[in-house]
This record gives structure tokens, sequence and C-alpha cells, in this order.
């Protein structure tokens, strides 16, 4: 009998154990946020969130208000939809809020590398000497250069020859952009060992072609990925791309190329004196892969297409580049090579600028996230005062709670080429209540895990997009078409892609 009652007493406690970790017991204590953790016990929110975290967030947001905290995934998410406290967690001292421990999870899933510890400032650094100042300087030279290639392969022909080409406007421009940077980054086919420089570069264009392939595999399955919900089927593949590139951009094939530039060199140099062994410093370049080159591609693709479907904001920043050529004496003629461009030049457009700005407030949507390391109250605008819980996340996802706000930002969902310049061309500011804000656009994330790629990513794309225009007519096939629909399964993933392609032609202008 005594037995019995021994076995039921620890099946009850393993039972009230178990509920206790699905979260059955949580309830809101005084000061803490809303607490809405859906019906299913675990998992609460995640079918929801996963099916549209946008439109989720918007129905919690009206339901709750600027702040609450649901539960997904076994995890309690705190959302903050307030943008004066945006820099309150930004700023947040890492004791409290730590961005690593979720960056981490995730990062060992979908690229299979496990960060090192105390190596974030270092990184840090390298990134700050590699994507700025004079490192800058080299990979623009460096990208301007690929771009002339991957361009402008053939050369300029008389008028009666120059034919208009059609294509896929999402797919020409992400693969332009990404070989373009990929090969910046990554380095070029030594010229040794081939005939002559000719050859190395056609090997360029084909391998940086067969990867970029591979590539847009891997992006279409990164979302399921990421949240482990591949099917079988695509679990395997995604197991044979991550080999490949791992295979593909290993240190050992990368002692043999050129021109590979410090930003890989001096991290992978770093890891290595670090005790991290080869196999995983080839995971982290995959990683660096996806980071450098996941977003870049997608809105150069948003931002040559707004500009196509708005004629006016098309024939302002044209107006802007041809400007800028005449200042500089590189005015494009007929026969005239491809332009080379500086960062000198990229600093005179501020019409360019303001679209990209405006690009990136519609379509780069991330979620951004903290893991909460100790209890901390955090202040609202209104004066509220919310108790944030050990154990839980902070998020943001400023794209609903920023970049759509039609208080901050009027007719959100409109493409204004200038809302971010002043006629003088200085930079406008913007208010939410009559209060001027810090956070009002925010495509590179904040604080600690801000973007350490955005000046290189904004030079990427203005050059592209400066050749293109310089260079070529361009039209949609069908003018009247739609902007497409943006593919709600990658909220939160960055620059977000549109659901179809769209058919465009170009041509020499001369
Ligand atoms: C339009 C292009 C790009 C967009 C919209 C973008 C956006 C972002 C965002 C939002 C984050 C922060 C994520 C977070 O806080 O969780 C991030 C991180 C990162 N980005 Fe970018 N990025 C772009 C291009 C680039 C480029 C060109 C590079 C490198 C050359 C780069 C390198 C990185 C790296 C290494 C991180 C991780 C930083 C860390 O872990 O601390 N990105 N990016």
């Amino acid at each position: 009998m005594a037995l019995w009652a021994a076995l039921l007493c620890a099946l009850v406690a393993s039972l009230l154990s178990g509920l206790y970790l699905l979260g059955v017991f949580r309830s809101q204590r005084p000061n803490e946020p809303p607490l809405d953790k859906g019906i299913i016990p675990w998992l609460g929110y995640v079918l929801d969130f996963r099916k549209n975290s946008s439109e989720f967030l918007k129905k919690m947001q009206r339901k709750h208000g600027d702040i609450f905290t649901v539960l997904i995934g076994g995890y309690y998410f705190t959302f903050v939809m307030d943008p004066f406290c945006f820099g309150a967690i930004m700023k947040e001292s890492r004791s409290k809020l730590d961005f690593r421990s979720f960056a981490s999870k995730l990062v060992l899933q979908v690229f299979g590398y496990k960060p090192i510890k105390a190596s974030q400032s270092t990184m840090h650094a390298l990134s700050m000497k590699h994507l700025t100042g004079d490192g800058l300087n080299l990979l623009t030279k460096a990208t301007m250069g690929n771009l002339q290639k991957l361009m402008f392969s053939k050369p300029s022909s008389r008028e009666e020859e120059r034919p208009w080409q059609e294509d896929s406007l999402f797919h020409y421009c992400y693969n332009i952009v990404f070989r373009a940077g990929y090969l910046a980054l990554y380095g070029t086919e030594s010229h040794r060992g081939v005939d002559n420089e000719e050859e190395a570069n056609e090997r360029d264009l084909i391998h940086s072609n067969q990867l970029f392939n591979e590539f847009r595999k891997y992006d279409r399955l990164f979302p399921c990925l990421a949240y482990s919900m591949l099917p079988p089927k695509d679990k395997l593949e995604a197991e044979r791309l991550k080999r490949f590139f791992w295979s593909t951009l290993s240190v050992r094939r990368s002692c043999q190329k050129d021109n590979v530039s410090g930003w890989i060199s001096d991290q992978d140099q770093f890891l290595a004196e670090n005790g991290v062994p080869e196999y995983m410093r080839d995971r982290f370049r995959f990683m660096l892969l996806w980071a450098s080159q996941g977003n870049t591609g997608p809105t150069a693709f948003w931002l040559l297409l707004y500009l196509m479907k708005h004629p006016d904001a098309m024939r302002a920043v044209k107006e802007e580049v041809e400007k800028v050529l005449r200042e500089n004496g590189h005015e494009v003629k007929a026969g005239s090579p491809p332009t080379d461009i500086t960062r000198d030049m990229l600093n005179q457009t501020p019409l360019l600028d303001s679209a990209l700005e405006e690009t990136l407030r519609l379509v780069a949507a991330p979620l951004l996230v903290r893991a909460v390391l100790q209890d901390m109250s955090l202040e609202m605008s209104n004066g509220t005062e919310y108790v944030l819980c050990k154990g839980d996340r902070v998020a943001l996802f400023p794209h609903l709670s920023v970049q759509m706000d039609p208080e901050i930002h009027p007719e959100p969902h409109r493409f204004k080429y200038d809302r971010f310049v002043n006629p003088d061309g200085t930079k406008k500011d913007f208010y939410k209540d009559g209060k001027r804000l810090k956070y009002f656009n925010m495509p590179w994330g904040a604080g600690i895990s801000i973007c350490p790629g955005r000046f290189f990513a904004t030079t990427e794309i203005k050059l592209f997009v400066f050749l293109m225009l310089a260079h070529y007519d361009l039209e949609l096939v069908n003018g009247e078409e739609e902007i497409p629909a943006i593919d709600i399964s990658r909220w939160g993933f960055g620059t977000m892609q549109p659901v179809r392609d769209v058919h465009f032609r170009y041509r020499r202008r001369f």
C-alpha cells in the first residue's frame, strides 16, 4: 500500500512539474505586462506567430496595448511596441539583457556554428576595421570592379545594336549584388595556375553563379529551418546544402584564392588563434555569407522596383545620378566604359539615400530579441513601470511599431522617395505624440547587435542602382503590373522577399 502511495505521489509530482514546465501555472504578477499564453500548453501562440508574425502582433497590440508577454514555443516573449522605450532596451547592460544566448542557439541550428565565448568585442572591432573607413574604401573598389564585370560583360554597342534584354527583376538584382559582394569579401580565383586573367575572371563568374543558385535553395528553406519546421525531405536538402557551403567556403579552399577581404581573413585568424578547429571556422564563414549576402540583393530589387513604379521618383533620382556624374567629370557618353563610382560620389546623393531608406522602411523587418538575465524594470513613455522577468525574452518588431506607424510615417504603405530628406538635402526628423523620435526606422537593428555591415550594404546597393540608372534604360515589361505582395513566412528575418518575381527589360543607354 505504502509503495502504491509513493508511486502515486511521484506520478502526481512529475505531472505537476511537467505542467509547470509547460507554463500552465504561470499567471500575471503585479507590475508585470499583460500575459497571454494562448490555449495550447507550451506551444502557446507559435502557430499564429509563424503563420503571420506581423498580423499576430497587431492583434495582440490591439488586445493588450504597447507591452505584452506571449508564450511562443516554450518561451515567454515580452513584446515592447512603444518606440520611446527602445533606447532603454538597446542600451541596457549585457548582465541584464543578453543578445548572445538567443543568437547562439539559432546560429548553431541553421549554420552548425557554435560561437566561442568572449570573442564578441574582438569580432566587432574587426568588423569596424574592415567595414568602415579605409577598409570600406577597399571593399567599395573591389565591389565596383566586380559589378562592372558582372553587368558589362558585353562591350557597349552602336545605337542599332542596343537591343532590349528581358529578365526577372528579383533574380537579376539578387544574383548580381550577391556575386559582386561575395567576390569582394571571399576573394577571387588566383591568376596562378590559369593561362590568363580573363580565364580567371571567367571562372569567378561561373563559380559565383553556381554558389548563388545553391544559396537561393538554402534561402528558401531558411524560415522553416529556423523554426525547426522542415519536413524530412527538406531537412535532408538543408543538410546537403550546409555541407556544400562549409566545403566551398572552407579555410582550405580559401588559401588558394586572391584578394580575400581582411574582414574574412582577420576574423578567421582570430578564431584559429583562439583554438577554434578548422571545421568550425568553415561553418563560421557560411554564417558570414548568409549575414552579408541575404539582404542586400532583395533590398536592391525593391528599390529598383519602387523607382520603376514611381516615375517621379525615378526622374528625380536619375537626375541626381546624372548631376553627380557631370560634376565629377564622369558623364556617360556613347562608347564610354562603365563608370568608376567612388565613395566620394556616393556621398553626394541625398535623394538616392532617402529612396533607399524608404525602401528599407517598407521591406526590412527584423525581429530583435534579448534574453532577460535578471528581473528588471522598464518605464513606458506614459510613465507606467513594468517588471521584465528573468528567463523571459524581450522582443522588438520595429516594422510594425515604428516603420508602419501612420503617426510617425503618414500613409505608411506608400513609397515616398523623399520621405527622409528635407528640400535642402538635410535629413528629416520624425515625431510621435509631439515628441522627437530617435528610433524611427530600424532596418539594421540597434544597440549591441546592430548590423556591422550596414555601411558596406548601403554602398553595394547604391553602387548597383547608380550603375543601372547611369548606363541602362529600364522599364517593367507590363507597366500596369502591381507591386507583388511580400512573402509573410519571412517576417523577422531581415529584408522581406516578394511572393513572385516581376519581368523587366533593360538596354544600354549609349
Ligand atoms: C540590406 C542589407 C542588410 C540588412 C537589412 C541587414 C540587417 C541586419 C540586422 C537587422 C542585424 C541584427 C540582427 C539582430 O539584432 O538580431 C544584422 C546583423 C548582422 N549583419 Fe547585417 N544586414 C545587411 C547587410 C549586411 C552586410 C553587407 C554585412 C557584412 C558585410 C552584414 C553583416 C552582419 C553581421 C555579421 C551581423 C551579426 C552581428 C552580431 O551578431 O553582432 N550585414 N544585419
